[in-house]
């Protein structure tokens, strides 16, 4: 094993993991067209290759397609749109911070107004804020949804395991020519994902995630979000 991995260094290879990671990016309109059970199991299955501290495999993933997706994005959006509703009272985990700082806050704020601006959403547009944010809960119509649940003893101190899991998981199905969208916005029903789910013991939501084919003619999806240059991440120690 340790002998192929050597072997399979070569610039095909470079250029295909490399393609794979440039290529990838947060898609949010969906074709209805299905993604065959066998492809959903060998995303996954490979995806589990994700190394994880002393390999203790922490992820669990429940996949949703059909009646399944179906009513759970009912039951999702009857509480989203329902002013009574909102999100669970007691959020398993805060999401993100409860006040942003800089350079964060400047560079979310950078990926709203993009985002908005291609959808054609102006300054104070609310109504039309809120639905594109209930798309979210329509896993913006892709045919699969899945929610990425860890086990709480691992999850609040090693979720890195489990991003590591999901990232293996938007490449898997990025180089099978599909698409992906991380969500951390499911965080927010944790409560009623584990009744409608059935979640064990210890399982808290991390994150969940749209799956499917692109629509290629959704103006959303030309969002080529901005990265920082290399210098302002790495320093090197020579
Ligand atoms: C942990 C995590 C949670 C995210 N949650 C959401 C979300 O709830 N809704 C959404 O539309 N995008 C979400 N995103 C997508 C980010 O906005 C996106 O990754 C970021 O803007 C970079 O753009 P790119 O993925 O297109 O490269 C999430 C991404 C990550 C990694």
């Amino acid at each position: 094993m340790q002998k192929l991995a050597q072997q399979a260094v070569t610039r095909d290879r470079v250029e295909a993991v490399d393609w794979t990671m440039e290529t990838r990016h947060s898609v949010r309109r969906f074709l209805p067209k299905p993604v065959p059970r066998s492809m959903i199991e060998d995303i996954l299955r490979v995806s589990s290759r994700a190394p994880s501290g002393t390999n203790v495999q922490p992820w669990r993933v429940h996949v949703l397609t059909g009646e399944s997706l179906a009513s759970t994005v009912k039951a999702l959006l009857d509480r989203v749109n329902n002013p009574e509703g909102g999100f669970d009272p007691d959020p398993i985990r805060p999401v993100y911070p409860a006040q942003w700082t800089e350079p964060y806050g400047s560079r979310r704020k950078k990926l709203g107004i993009d985002l908005y601006g291609l959808l054609g959403i102006a300054r104070g547009e609310t109504a039309k804020m809120h639905a594109q944010m209930a798309r979210n809960f329509q896993f913006f119509d892709a045919p699969v949804g899945l929610i990425f649940t860890i086990d709480k003893v691992i999850g609040e101190s090693n979720f890195i395991d489990g991003g590591m899991f999901m990232q293996n998981v938007m490449l898997a199905a990025r180089v099978r020519g599909l698409d992906t969208c991380p969500q951390a916005a499911f965080v927010h029903y944790h409560r009623l994902l584990a009744d409608r789910l059935g979640f064990v013991e210890g399982e808290m939501v991390f994150c969940g995630m749209s799956l499917g084919y692109a629509d290629p003619d959704a103006p959303e999806n030309y969002l080529w979000s901005d990265r920082v240059d290399l210098p302002e991440f790495a320093r090197f120690h020579d």
